[in-house]
């Protein structure tokens, strides 16, 4: 087990966001949570990583007690940015310096990724030279250069149009298999969760608990149920959004 999220409870300025959730991501799995905007995805996401103590319950990380700490995981959250006045692969680099590496030793090592992330060729370009996706792709880079097996990813692509949001996901999902990584990947969009996860978690509107999980890996779903699946998915968020404040 990669990361085992144990019953964790979690109030934000007097609001119940989190509650007793629990989930588990095994190697070499991609999971997705999907829930409602504002449900408490996010507040998971930072209480997994170590940035923020939950109230109740624990984080456990290849078997060993992580809760309130940092320094394990590769996260993407869901704002972050190029930083504009550095050029693709400082940017990409900046977890390797960060670790005490030299810039010139990073760069080295950070160049031979550029490829496999599609950026071949654009180390020397600013992040304002490149589309939309390019820019997801380096800072997906730059999270993966923080050099864990594990990733949170926070609403990726989220911002991206529909047609460079599903090449990408197609691109995601062939790179996390080529590199074996254990990924948690959050979103809102039930068709980037059924393409992406090999496990789905379902959460209620705030406060957020585990409303439904579901295994896509160990059970071949044809075309008629996968559409039903969607149909389901989208009646609960649809039923949860309207319980939502
Ligand atoms: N630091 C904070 N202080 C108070 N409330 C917060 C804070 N961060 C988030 N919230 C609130 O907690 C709830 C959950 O937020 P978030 O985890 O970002 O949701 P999601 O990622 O599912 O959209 C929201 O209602 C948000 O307004
Ligand atoms: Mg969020």
């Amino acid at each position: 087990m990669k990361i085992e999220v144990n019953q964790i409870s979690k109030s934000l300025g007097g609001m119940h966001t989190l509650d007793e959730v629990s989930l588990n991501l095994n190697q070499g799995e991609f999971v997705v949570l999907i829930g409602p905007s504002g449900c408490g995805k996010s507040t998971l996401f930072n209480i997994i990583a170590g940035l923020i103590e939950p109230d109740q319950g624990s984080i456990s990380i290849d078997g060993q007690d992580w809760t309130g700490k940092t320094g394990r995981i590769s996260y993407m959250q869901q704002k972050d940015l190029l930083l504009p006045s550095r050029n693709i692969l400082d940017n990409v680099s900046i977890p390797l310096v960060l670790k005490g590496m030299s810039k010139k030793a990073a760069r080295e090592q950070a160049v031979a990724f550029l490829k496999d992330f599609g950026l071949e060729g654009f180390g020397n370009y600013y992040p304002r030279q490149l589309s939309g996706g390019m820019r997801q792709r380096a800072a997906l880079l730059r999270t993966y250069l923080q050099a864990s097996d594990i990733l949170l990813l926070d609403e990726p692509f989220a911002a991206l149009d529909a047609i460079s949001r599903r090449s990408m996901q197609i691109w995601l999902k062939e790179l996390s298999a080529r590199y074996t990584a254990s990924v948690l990947f959050i979103t809102h969009d039930i068709e980037e969760s059924l393409l992406l996860a090999d496990r789905i978690y379902l959460f209620t509107a705030r406060p957020a608990r585990v409303k439904m999980e579901i295994d896509l890996q160990n059970k071949d779903y044809d075309q008629m149920e996968r559409l039903q699946l969607k149909e389901e998915i989208l009646v609960i968020l649809e039923e949860e959004n309207r319980t939502q404040d």
